[in-house]
């Protein structure tokens, strides 16, 4: 029998991660499952129990499980541990860990030709996948980095967990301007956007959206400036990439899969 991954989350329907998985190990010749696992709002630990119990080796965990995911675990990498909230269960180890980060950054560097060195970025947002990612920035070089909130206090909390970064609302953002700004808020999801100053983004700027499969307003904001734009779909290909690593040892080419998941 072959080994049985899985995404968990609620709701998993539209996931692109089983086709995702599926390319790495053909690509890799590993012979494995990945499936859908939609929990019940209250029913993450159990769900996960199950599926262990039944021999499933790892989990990816999406929303609104993230944070539970990483009080699950007793082993916690240092990426999840800084970060808050895990993304990945690797169950034979009781291990969880977030390679959204890496996702991200790998994303950037290697998809986008975006190297984070002495940079100047900004944040937008300050939930559970901004936190993902603020250390993964910070690592690969991010010179300066400000975790701009709708709610100023929230930004203000995450902030003073991170060395090196600074924290505003939206408005405070007036004259300043930033070599990448990256949208981690949900705002998009139900076709809103956060209240930018106008003149943040310009030609210089890339545009970073976290979600992806649709034209939210801020990308559509950051295409009128002349921005250079780039959605999260390459963020969701890296990160499957890493924890692919994280199960099974072997690294995914990632270019192919990103390429006919954009119908290249
Ligand atoms: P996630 O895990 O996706 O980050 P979350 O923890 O609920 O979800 O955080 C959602 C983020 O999107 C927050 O930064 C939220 O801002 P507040 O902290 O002020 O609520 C932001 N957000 C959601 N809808 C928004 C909107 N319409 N405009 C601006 N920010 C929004």
């Amino acid at each position: 029998m072959s080994d049985r991954y899985a995404l968990v989350g609620n709701p998993v329907g539209h996931s692109k991660s089983p086709r995702i998985h599926a390319e790495f190990a053909r690509a890799t010749g590993q012979h494995l499952e990945y499936g859908l696992i939609e929990a019940p709002l209250d029913g993450f630990a159990q769900a996960v129990e199950v599926f262990r119990a039944a021999g499933g080796r790892g989990l990816n965990v999406t929303l609104p499980f993230k944070q539970q995911a990483f009080a699950l675990c007793t082993r916690v990498s240092e990426r999840a541990r800084l970060a808050g909230v895990a993304n990945t269960l690797v169950l034979d180890q009781d291990l969880c860990d977030n390679t959204d980060g890496i996702g991200l950054v790998r994303d950037l560097s290697e998809n986008l030709g975006f190297g984070l060195k002495n940079r100047r970025v900004l944040l937008l947002g300050a939930g559970g996948a901004a936190q993902g990612v603020i250390g993964a920035l910070l690592e690969a070089g991010a010179q300066r980095l400000v975790i701009a909130n709708r709610t100023v206090g929230r930004a203000k909390t995450v902030a003073a967990r991170f060395a090196g970064t600074a924290a505003c609302g939206y408005e405070a953002l007036a004259g300043e301007s930033f070599d990448l700004v990256v949208n981690a808020t949900s705002a998009g999801l139900s076709g809103e956007t956060p209240a930018l100053p106008p003149k943040l983004l310009t030609e210089k700027t890339l545009a970073y959206e976290m979600v992806y499969g649709r034209e939210t307003p801020f990308l559509a904001a950051a295409h009128r400036a002349g921005a250079r734009v780039s959605d999260g779909l390459g963020m969701l290909v890296e990160q499957a990439a890493e924890s692919f690593f994280l199960w099974r040892g072997v690294r995914p080419p990632t270019r192919p899969v990103l390429a006919s998941l954009r119908g290249a």
